[in-house]
């Protein structure tokens, strides 16, 4: 009965071992991965937008043949977790309308534009070093297909936060203009990054029962200090400074003190009105639209196929 599932749950839980797609599990749990890994793919798919923007103006074949890769690897990972979503009941043609129809969300940081090439880089540093924090935790969350695609996306992952950093390295090696338009570029982006990890603590409607499930494995405050303590040695060897006065070393907690987020900006930014909300969503429902035929003719001849193979 559902007692005795719900005791053979929670000692999965309390073992760290996996719930599998075919185990038993409560309604919220379910609908949990299922938000989170929905809005995890969605993620990727949107993520694709904001550096796709510059491929056909690459400075250089080689950065172009990089950016490229880079952007299809995150069309994979969006694939690969749309099917890791898959497992727990729901269809990638019920997960995309959601996206469409404004019912799930994807990350908030791609709903600001990418105005130089610096800003390839600066994704590659800043928003992959701050995936790769608060992914390299999910490959030990409670769903196992949501653990076992991290893996692999996290290690795509540090590949990318490596050529950001290698392409902002370079240009600072550069000119007096190539080095200010790195610093424009990360003053920028500095702030969205660490807003990724979501809300403050205290404001984290999720966190908690999410940490009792073991769906996540850190809380939103933990994984931006770890992003900050990560960061700021980076930018030194770079040459680059981060837009935070507040910035410096506490000996006492052996970690930075870092000023506060815009909360607001961040909200408001979720709740559709960043910079970009609108044309990132415009242009998924148009490629939506457009690929209908490619999604009807492969459905009719998968099911002529079928026919075929039975008479
Ligand atoms: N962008 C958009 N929405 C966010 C963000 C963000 N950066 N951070 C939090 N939210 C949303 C949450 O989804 C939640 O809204 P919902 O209930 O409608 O889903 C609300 O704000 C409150 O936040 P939390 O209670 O803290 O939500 P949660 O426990 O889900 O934590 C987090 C948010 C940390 C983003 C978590 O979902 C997570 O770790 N997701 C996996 C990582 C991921 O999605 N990465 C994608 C970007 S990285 C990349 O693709 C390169």
């Amino acid at each position: 009965d559902e007692q005795e599932l719900m005791a053979g749950f929670e000692a999965t839980i309390e073992r760290h071992d996996r719930i599998e797609p075919r185990d038993w599990m409560p309604e919220g749990y379910r609908r949990t991965v299922v938000r989170q890994v929905a809005q995890h793919a969605h993620s990727e798919i949107i993520g694709m937008q904001p550096e796709g923007n510059w491929i056909t103006r690459a400075p250089s074949l080689r950065r172009k043949a990089i950016l490229l890769a880079k952007v299809q690897d995150e069309a994979g990972h969006g694939l690969y977790l749309y099917s890791a979503c898959e497992t727990s009941g729901v269809s990638r043609d019920e997960l995309t309308e959601m996206l469409i129809g404004g019912r799930q969300k994807y990350s908030s940081i791609f709903n600001y534009p990418t105005l130089t090439y610096a800003d390839v880089g600066t994704i590659g540093w800043l928003v992959d070093g701050a995936a790769i924090c608060n992914q390299v935790p999910l490959c030990r969350t409670s769903y196992g297909p949501y653990g076992r695609a991290m893996i692999r996306v996290c290690k795509e992952e540090s590949f990318h936060q490596r050529q950001g950093y290698e392409l902002l390295a370079t240009m600072m090696r550069g000119t007096d203009e190539q080095r200010a338009m790195v610093q424009e570029s990360v003053d920028r982006f500095w702030w969205p990054a660490l807003m990724m990890f979501g809300p403050p603590d205290d404001d984290s409607p999720n966190t908690a029962q999410s940490m009792a499930w073991g769906i996540k494995r850190n809380t939103n405050d933990d994984l931006r200090q770890r992003m900050v303590d990560m960061t700021v040695p980076q930018a030194e060897a770079l040459g680059v400074t981060l837009p935070d006065p507040e910035l410096r070393w506490n000996e006492e907690r052996q970690a930075h003190d870092f000023g506060t987020p815009d909360w607001d900006e961040f909200k408001d930014v979720i709740s559709g009105n960043g910079p970009c909300n609108a044309q990132r969503l415009e242009h998924r429902r148009r490629a939506w639209e457009d690929g209908a035929w490619v999604r009807e003719a492969a459905t009719v001849f998968a099911r002529r196929t079928e026919a075929d193979r039975e008479a």
